[in-house]
């Protein structure tokens, strides 16, 4: 069986250099390609990544790479502000897209669905991609029928380019629809914001300080009780299992599927 042929979008990013670990770890990925924007261009990507000279340098022009090396798979982990040009980029090359760079809502979707079926291309948007925060959603879906309040708390590291998470928006998502509505709070505002965000009524609370990977909980609130679902993502080596599936299974999807629980199930 021949290698599938994969390049890395954001390659000298830290979710990059993640994504090459782990496409360089495995015999069925091959690295045809690594692009970035100012940082490590020149670099080899295996050295760049902390593993072996592999004889890919990081380039600076995504189509131009793309359109030299054609790729099956381009696994994009930019930023929120080019994400969805890349998008449009790699399926315009005639490749098939797995897109770890959050920013991308429910909204976004039809457009990039479009794009999909003009190129007859694949997208597996993915806000994350470890197997544990994915299984959180799962969980928070369920309880949320069974609690009348619920609020998420998330923290991440200071660089990170977004707030709330991709991760947050997807669990207030996924959560709508099948709860009653939070309660009033009484609680006057001190400190204007000190309550958060919002998403669907759902506050949304976003800490930002170093040392913090990805983590986050989901807080339901009922009569005399609380339960709390927890999710840490302790290093980013948690998010190389599922990234090497999805790049594995994107070929085989129709279309664009939003979350990585969509290839857990089969
Ligand atoms: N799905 C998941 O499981 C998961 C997990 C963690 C993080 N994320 C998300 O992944 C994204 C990247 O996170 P990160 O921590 O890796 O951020 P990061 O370290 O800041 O890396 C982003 C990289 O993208 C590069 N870049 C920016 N614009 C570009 C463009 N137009 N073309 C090519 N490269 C471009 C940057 O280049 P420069 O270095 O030159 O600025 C940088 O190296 C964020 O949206 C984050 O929230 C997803």
């Amino acid at each position: 069986m021949t290698a599938i042929r994969v390049v890395v979008n954001g390659a000298y990013g830290k979710m990059g250099r993640t994504a090459i670990q782990g496409i360089l770890g495995d015999p069925q990925l091959e690295l045809v390609g690594a692009v970035g924007r100012e940082r490590g261009l020149g670099l080899d990507a295996g050295e760049a990544a902390g593993s072996e000279r592999v004889g890919v340098a990081i380039e600076g022009d995504l189509a131009a790479c793309l359109e030299r090396v054609r790729p099956q798979v381009v696994v994009d982990f930019t930023l929120p502000a080019v994400v969805k040009d890349n998008i449009r980029t790699i399926l315009g090359a005639g490749a098939h897209a797995v897109v770890g760079t959050t920013g991308i809502a429910e909204g976004d979707l039809p457009l990039i669905q479009e794009w999909s079926q003009e190129a007859g291309k694949n997208v597996l948007v993915a806000p994350n991609f470890a197997i544990g925060a994915v299984l959180m959603i799962k969980f928070a879906r369920e309880a949320v029928r069974y609690f009348p309040a619920v609020e998420i708390i998330e923290a991440h590291n200071p660089n990170k380019a977004d707030a709330p998470s991709g991760t947050a928006i997807k669990t207030a998502e996924a959560m709508q629809g099948a709860r009653a509505e939070n309660p009033v709070v009484l609680s006057e505002e001190k400190i204007p914001g000190v309550r958060g965000g919002a998403l669907n009524g759902i506050p949304i609370h976003s800490v930002r300080l170093p040392g913090y990977v990805a983590h986050q909980q989901v807080i339901f609130g009922g009569l005399g009780q609380t339960l709390t679902l927890r999710h840490d993502s302790i290093s980013r080596e948690s998010f190389i299992p599922g990234i090497v599936l999805a790049i594995k299974k994107v070929a085989q999807l129709d279309g664009v599927v939003y979350g990585f629980e969509h290839l857990l199930d089969d």
